[in-house]
C-alpha cells in the first residue's frame, strides 16, 4: 500500500467505529512553553486527556505531525526519523482496553479493512506490574481472545511498557506491538530470545496502546485521572515500510524519490549521509511550513542544526550546491495534498533553506580563518581541544572536519581536550533544558492562563492599531511573560506601541467577560473569529470571545483555551520589546503587572 492509502485506511477504519477525524495540529505546540515540539499525537490533546470536554466528542482519530530530536544520533538507521507522522485513535473516557486492543489487532491484520499484516510475525508486550499498577493480565486475556498466542505476549517493566510525556500529566501502562522484519521469520521466541530480537532490531515497534488512567507529578504516579482514556500511536513510516515489504523507511514511497535523486547527483554516495540529508530536509520543510525560522534558540536552533547538518552531509556526498532545494521539492510533491501549508509557505521554505545554507557556508569560511590563525600559533604540533570546541560551537565545525584540517596541516588534534570542553558545555545546556522542561505539559497555571487571554487582546489590538494584515505567526507563553510573533512589514513606532498598550489596558478596565461557544467550523468562520495555523481545526470548533456578546466582542478567536473568565483581573499590560524575527515578521514580548 502507498503511504497515502495507509493514512486514509487508518482514518476510515476509526471513522467507521464512531471516531471524529481531527486534522494534525502544528508541530509547534501552541501556548505550551514546556516542550519545543509535538513529539506524540497525545500532546495537543493533553487538556482533554486531563478531563476538559473536546468539542468533537469522546472518540477521536488523527494523523499528527511529530518531531523528535532525542533520536538524532540514530538517524540513518532503518527506522528512526526526526519528523514523522503518528497515526492515533483516542478514547476520552469512552471505550477502554477491550476495544483498543481488538481494533489494533484488526487494523493490523485484516486483509479487507486493515493493513493485512501477517499475524505470525506479530509479538506483543504488556506491563508486568509494580506498586503503581497491577500486572496487566486483563490485556493478556484480551490479546488471547483476538487470537494472539500466549507465548508471544511478553511482560516487561515500566521502563518499556509505561507511557508518559515528560514528568507531569496523564500516563499509564501500555501494550506495544512489534513486527518481525527478518527475511525468513523468527517464529516463536522465548522471553530472552524476544529481548535479543528487539535489541538486534529484528522486530520493529509498530503500535502502542496506552491505557491512560493515571496522573503523574514530578515523575511520580500520584493517582488516577477523572476518566480512563485510550491513547494509541503508530508510526506511519514504519507501517508503510512493512506494507511495502522493504527493510528501511528510506525505501518507502515517502523517501525513495529523494534517495534516488541524492544517489543520482552525488559523486561520493554514502548511504548513511544520504539518509541524514533526506531526514533533515523533510523535517526542515515541515518546521518552516509551521512557522519556525532558523535562530540560535529553541525551535529555531533545532531547525538551524538540521539544515546545517544536511548541508554538511551533502558536501560529504559531493552533491552540487543548492541540491537541497531540489530535494525539498520532492517532499512538497509528496505531502502538499495532506498538509496544505507546505504549498502556501513554499516561497518561505525555499528562501529559508537557501539563506541558511549560504549563512552556514559563510560561517565555514570564517571558521577556516579562525582555524588558520589558531593552527599557526599552536604549540608542539597539537591543535587544542578548546579551539576545536570553539570551531564546533561558534562556527558549526563538526569534529571530523577539524580533524581532517588538522591532519592536512600536520597537526594532531587534542580530542580529549575537545571532549572535556564539550561535556562541560553539555552539562550547562542540560541544566538549561531541564529548566525549560520542568513545567511538564500544557502550561495551565494561573499566570499562563492570564497571558493566554492577554495574547488574544494583543492580537486584536495590533489589528486595530496597525491594520488587518496583522496575523499570528507564533505564540509562546511562560508564567513570566508572553511572546507573540505576527506579520507586519515595519518596526513599530513608540506611538503605535503606546496605542496598543492603551487599548488593551482600557479593555481590561472595562472588565469584559471571556466566553466560549462551540460551533460547526463554517458557522464559526462566519462570526469573523480569527483562526490561524493552517488547517488544524476539526468540524466543530471552540470560539473564545472577549466581550458581552459574540457580535459586539472585542476579540474572537478559534482556540482550545484555557482562559480567564473576566479580563478585569489581568493587571496592567506593558510591551517590553518589539523586534524583527525575519522579513515581514515582528515579535513582541509583553508582561502583565
Ligand atoms: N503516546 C504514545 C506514544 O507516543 C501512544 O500514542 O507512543
Amino acid at each position: 500500500m502507498k503511504s497515502a492509502e495507509i493514512r486514509a485506511k487508518f482514518l476510515e477504519f476509526f471513522k467507521n467505529r464512531g471516531h471524529a477525524i481531527l486534522p494534525s495540529a502544528s508541530l509547534v505546540p501552541e501556548n505550551d512553553p514546556s516542550v519545543l515540539f509535538n513529539t506524540a499525537g497525545m500532546q495537543p490533546l493533553v487538556p482533554y486527556l486531563l478531563g476538559q470536554t473536546h468539542p468533537q466528542g469522546k472518540r477521536l482519530a488523527n494523523v499528527q505531525k511529530c518531531v523528535r530530536t532525542v533520536d538524532i544520533d540514530d538517524i540513518g538507521d532503518n527506522t528512526h526519523a526526526t519528523f514523522f507522522e503518528m497515526l492515533g485513535n483516542w478514547s476520552l473516557g469512552d471505550y477502554f482496553k477491550k476495544e483498543a486492543i481488538t481494533w489494533s489487532y484488526e487494523l493490523l491484520t485484516s486483509k479487507t479493512e486493515g493493513f493485512g499484516f501477517d499475524p505470525k510475525r506479530l509479538y506483543v508486550t504488556v506491563f508486568e506490574g509494580d506498586n503503581d499498577a497491577p500486572r496487566d493480565m486483563e490485556a493478556v486475556e484480551i490479546w488471547k481472545s483476538v487470537g494472539m498466542p500466549e507465548n508471544r505476549i511478553y511482560f516487561l517493566p515500566k521502563k518499556s511498557n509505561w507511557w508518559s510525556a515528560g514528568n507531569d500529566g496523564p500516563c499509564g501502562p501500555d501494550s506495544e506491538m512489534f513486527y518481525d522484519v527478518t527475511p525468513n521469520g523468527l517464529g516463536d521466541l522465548t522471553h530472552d530470545e524476544y529481548l535479543k530480537a528487539d535489541e538486534n532490531r529484528d522486530v520493529v515497534e509498530i503500535w502502542n496502546d496506552v491505557f491512560m488512567e493515571y496522573q503523574m507529578k514530578d515523575g511520580k504516579v500520584v493517582g488516577k485521572l477523572s476518566s480512563k482514556n485510550i491513547d494509541t500511536g503508530s508510526g506511519l513510516e514504519r507501517v508503510t515500510m512493512i506494507s511495502q515489504g522493504v527493510n528501511n523507511i528510506y525505501a518507502t514511497d515517502l523517501h525513495i524519490d529523494t534517495m534516488n535523486k541524492i544517489k543520482g547527483s552525488s559523486t561520493n554516495y554514502i548511504e548513511k549521509s544520504a539518509r541524514i540529508i533526506a531526514d533533515h530536509i523533510r523535517a526542515s520543510v515541515f518546521l518552516i511550513s509551521d512557522g519556525v525560522l532558523p535562530s540560535n534558540t529553541d525551535q529555531g536552533y533545532v531547525l538551524r542544526k538540521l539544515i546545517r547538518r544536511a548541508v554538511r552531509h551533502a558536501d560529504i556526498c559531493d552533491l552540487p550546491q543548492k541540491t537541497l532545494i531540489k530535494l525539498a521539492e520532492n517532499y512538497k510533491n509528496i505531502y502538499k495534498d495532506v498538509y496544505k501549508n507546505i504549498e502556501s509557505e513554499w516561497t518561505n521554505i525555499t528562501q529559508t533553506l537557501l539563506a541558511e545554507e549560504e549563512k552556514f557556508r559563510q560561517t565555514l569560511k570564517d571558521g577556516l580563518v579562525y582555524f588558520k590563525k589558531m593552527s599557526a600559533g599552536s604549540s608542539a604540533g597539537v591543535f587544542s581541544g578548546k579551539d576545536a570546541f570553539i570551531l564546533f560551537s561558534t562556527y558549526g565545525f563538526p569534529l571530523e572536519l577539524t580533524k581532517e584540517l588538522a591532519v592536512e596541516n600536520g597537526l594532531q588534534l587534542d580530542e580529549k581536550g575537545f571532549n572535556e570542553n564539550l561535556k562541560e558545555h553539555q552539562a550547562i545546556s542540560r541544566a538549561g533544558s531541564e529548566q525549560k522542561f520542568k513545567g511538564g505539559l500544557a502550561g495551565t497555571g494561573e499566570m499562563e492562563t492570564k497571558y493566554h487571554t492577554a495574547t488574544h487582546l494583543l492580537h486584536q489590538a495590533l489589528r486595530t492599531v496597525l491594520g488587518e494584515h496583522v496575523s499570528q505567526k507564533g505564540s509562546n507563553i511562560t508564567a513570566e511573560r508572553l511572546r507573540f510573533d505576527f506579520t507586519h512589514g515595519a518596526k513599530m513606532t513608540d506611538g503605535e506601541k503606546k496605542k496598543v498598550e492603551d487599548l488593551i489596558n482600557a479593555k481590561i478596565k472595562e472588565s469584559l467577560p471571556v466566553n466560549m461557544v462551540t460551533l460547526p467550523k463554517t458557522e464559526a468562520e462566519k462570526t469573523g473569529a480569527l483562526h490561524f495555523f493552517g488547517d488544524k481545526y476539526g468540524d466543530n470548533v471552540s470560539v473564545y470571545f472577549i466581550g458581552n456578546t459574540l457580535d459586539n466582542a472585542f476579540s474572537k478567536e478559534f482556540c482550545g483555551g484555557p482562559h480567564v473568565t473576566n479580563i478585569g483581573g489581568l493587571g496592567t499590560f506593558k510591551i517590553q520589546k518589539e523586534e524583527a524575527v525575519s522579513a515581514g515578521v515582528r515579535r513582541i514580548k509583553a508582561v502583565l503587572s
